[in-house]
């Protein structure tokens, strides 16, 4: 897609504009802090419009206003990925204010850690209800209108844990696992919609979602510091890089795939 919003041609030589987002409205669910926030501020820096849903009261507000102060197109909303009804209302006054959505990314995710014996029936449901069907909600809502266009990407935020088994983090684990599996499958449906459908998989992240935990835990911190291969623990702009790619047109001959970011922790070991 170019920046005029014309699709490239396939015998068209690469250019580097490919990379840009300029013209594309973009929906970053759970953008009012951490990895989204990070995302939907990286997404605006590359020319695109944002609109972000968060549950956190005015938090996607806030988000948007900053973006905005800085010259940028976004519009942020109070909104829960749970509930396919205000993501669907959220959708239709982000592209009444800012055009049809062409990217969502689909990032919105909690943890609870415990053991499996030791978790309500609660948090099982609100965990499986947020980070797996969360997304399919969103792009369920965000599907009709990319087919319309011919033209959609999706890329949805897994997590190391999908593919490395973790003690107190049995059902994200499996959330995880279905966001891998949801994207593979999502994506050859898709495909000839001209949908792509890719994910990304942090590592180990500095966010509000695990800084309590890093702080209760600083032998956690140091080992997790020694294990990463990179030699630290991520930081949320980490993770922009790869999401805007599998959103832009560079990326446009990739589909169901997931590229991880995590420093190299689950390419093996560095201290055998
Ligand atoms: N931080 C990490 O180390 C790490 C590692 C792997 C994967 N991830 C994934 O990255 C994504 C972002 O995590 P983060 O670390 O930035 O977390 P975070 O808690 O800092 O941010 C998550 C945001 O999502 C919002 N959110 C939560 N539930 C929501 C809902 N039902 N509807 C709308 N918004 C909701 C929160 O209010 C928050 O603003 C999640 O999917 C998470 O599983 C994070």
């Amino acid at each position: 897609m170019t920046a005029s919003g014309m699709r490239t041609g396939v015998d068209e030589p690469f250019d580097p504009s490919w990379f840009r987002l300029d013209g594309r409205t973009a929906l970053v669910t759970g953008g009012g802090r951490g990895i989204g926030n990070a995302i939907a501020h990286g997404l605006a820096r590359s020319g695109a419009r944002v609109g972000i849903v968060d549950l956190n009261q005015g938090s996607a507000g806030a988000a948007a206003e900053t973006i905005r102060a800085s010259g940028g197109a976004a519009l942020g909303l109070d909104a829960d990925v749970r509930d396919p009804a205000q993501i669907s209302a959220a959708l239709k006054e982000i592209q009444a204010d800012l055009g049809p959505v062409q990217v969502l990314i689909n990032n919105a995710g909690i943890a609870i850690r415990k053991p499996l014996l030791d978790m309500a029936e609660r948090e099982i449901r609100d965990l499986i209800d947020t980070n797996l069907l969360g997304m399919i909600h969103c792009a369920r809502a965000v599907g009709p209108g990319m087919a319309q266009a011919g033209y959609g990407r999706i890329v949805n935020v897994a997590s190391i844990s999908a593919i490395h088994g973790m003690v107190t983090r049995v059902v994200y684990c499996a959330t995880k696992g279905g966001v891998d599996a949801f994207t593979r499958a999502l994506a050859v449906e898709r495909a000839p919609a001209g949908i792509t459908v890719n994910a990304i998989g942090p590592g180990i992240i500095a966010t509000p979602l695990l800084a309590a935990y890093l702080e209760q835990h600083p032998d956690k911190r140091r080992r997790a510091e020694t294990e990463v291969p990179l030699g630290r623990i991520g930081v949320p702009d980490d993770l922009v890089g790869a999401t805007l790619f599998l959103a832009s047109e560079a990326a446009r001959y990739m589909t169901g795939q997931t590229i991880y970011v995590d420093g190299g922790l689950v390419a093996g070991d560095s201290w055998w």
